[in-house]
């Protein structure tokens, strides 16, 4: 379900947006405009959805308005023209007092740089929000404990800024976000002045934070390898514009165009397609009911010494060998559940970069699954190699 829509979003910098919208319509561009008018154009009409509990990323060059869009909807920025709609209410309608509450009850805002009180403990900074929104003391103190917690600051509570690395300022960030609990977080190239490890370190983080919270975030970043990690969808910004909308494999298997296939050009697979992305579906899958003459067939039919078992939903139940099989049939058993062994499993979440290890461990294929133990396909040894080849094909 769509939570925040934003529609049809101009943002012309100048103080004087009449023109510049007028050749924007025309479909004049960015450099042309401001040569024309002296108006800039931050954005040029943009329009997307972003689902609830979604991680919607924008990606994109200096300068492309990524700030200044995700500024606008909680209109940080004043949007020129367009519309932003949270929850079926419009917010560029709504008043200065009506847009304050709205902003404290439901938008954590996170940004690259951001001060930290040097004078206060780390627990008085995440709290200032809540401070700044009247909470009582033992209330606010309470609730940032609580988001200390999340992000694993809890015991730093007593401490002071300067004592803090800026990978745990920027967690204090997030927190003090998270403190007012907010349906919709913002996040402004949080990670961008981290140095590569920690950021690493964050992004997992930030991953199974949200596998908890499911809030509903908007990330912008300009490091591709970012988006395509964290992102559910990604949109890639250029001018003020979107060139394309989709999720990391949807933009890596078929970017909308030249511009985007340029960016991707620098892109290592390995390191962005998960387990899932590169699952091939098996050819035969068994069930349990099933008996041991149907299991030889169909193993026979995909030529294969083993077979997957699944039940329903294709919940994964094991493996099944063709020599158990066998064995099976001459003592006529009806099916196959004496003879289902454990398969070899992978989460649907792993990146290709760590599925080598594991599959050169393993002497058949791997199940992948989700969290529910739902088989969503198998790699083999073969199937990675030969989808690794095809995305270089792509890339
Ligand atoms: N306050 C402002 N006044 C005038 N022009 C602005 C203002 N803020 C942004 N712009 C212009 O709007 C365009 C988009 O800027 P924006 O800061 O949104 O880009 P960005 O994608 O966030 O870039 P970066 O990656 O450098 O943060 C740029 O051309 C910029 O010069
Ligand atoms: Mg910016």
């Amino acid at each position: 379900m769509a939570k925040i829509i934003v529609e049809k979003l101009v943002k012309i910098f100048g103080g004087n947006p009449k023109k510049a919208l007028k050749l924007l319509k025309d479909g004049y561009s960015k450099g042309e405009i401001l040569k024309k008018t002296d108006q800039t154009v931050g954005i040029a009409g943009v329009s997307f959805d972003v689902d609830e509990g979604e991680l919607f990323v924008l990606m994109g060059l200096s300068g492309s308005g990524k700030s200044t869009l995700i500024r606008c909807i909680n209109r940080l920025v004043e949007p020129t023209s367009g519309s932003i709609c949270i929850e079926g209410r419009r917010i560029e309608k709504m008043d200065e007092k009506e847009l304050r509450r709205f902003r404290g009850k439901k938008i954590g805002m996170v940004f690259q740089h951001f001060a930290l009180l040097p004078n206060r403990t780390v627990l008085e900074n995440v709290a200032l929000g809540l401070e700044i929104r009247g909470i009582p003391r033992d209330d606010r103190h309470k609730r940032s404990e609580e988001s200390l917690k999340m992000v694993g600051l809890i015991d730093w509570k007593e401490r002071y800024p300067k004592e803090l690395s800026g990978g745990m300022k920027q967690r204090i960030g997030l927190a003090r976000a998270l403190a007012i609990d907010p349906d919709i977080l913002l996040m402004d190239e949080p990670f961008s002045a981290l140095d590569p490890l920690i950021r690493n370190e964050m992004q997992e983080e930030l991953l199974n934070l949200q596998e908890e919270m499911k809030k509903t975030i908007i990330f912008v970043t300009h490091d591709l390898d970012e988006a395509l990690r964290l992102g559910d969808r990604i949109a890639i910004m250029r001018d003020g514009r979107i060139e394309q909308i989709g999720t990391a494999e949807d933009i890596l298997s078929n970017p909308a165009n030249e511009y985007v296939a340029k960016f991707l050009q620098n892109v290592d697979a390995t390191k962005v397609l998960t387990a899932e992305n590169i699952a091939i579906k098996p050819r035969e899958t068994l069930r349990e009911t099933e008996g041991p003459r149907t299991a030889m067939r169909k193993m026979n039919a995909s030529d294969s010494d083993y077979i997957l078992v699944v039940g329903r939903d294709r919940i994964l139940k094991g493996i099944v060998l063709m020599e158990d099989a066998l064995e099976l049939a001459e003592k006529r058993e009806r099916d196959v559940r004496g003879i289902i062994k454990e398969a070899d499993t992978i989460d649907s979440n792993v990146l290709i970069e760590d599925i080598y290890p594991i599959i050169g461990k393993s002497e058949r294929c791997l199940a992948v699954i989700n969290e529910d133990y739902k088989c969503l396909g198998v790699i083999t040894r073969r199937s990675l190699i030969s989808s690794l080849a095809e995305e270089r094909g792509v890339l």
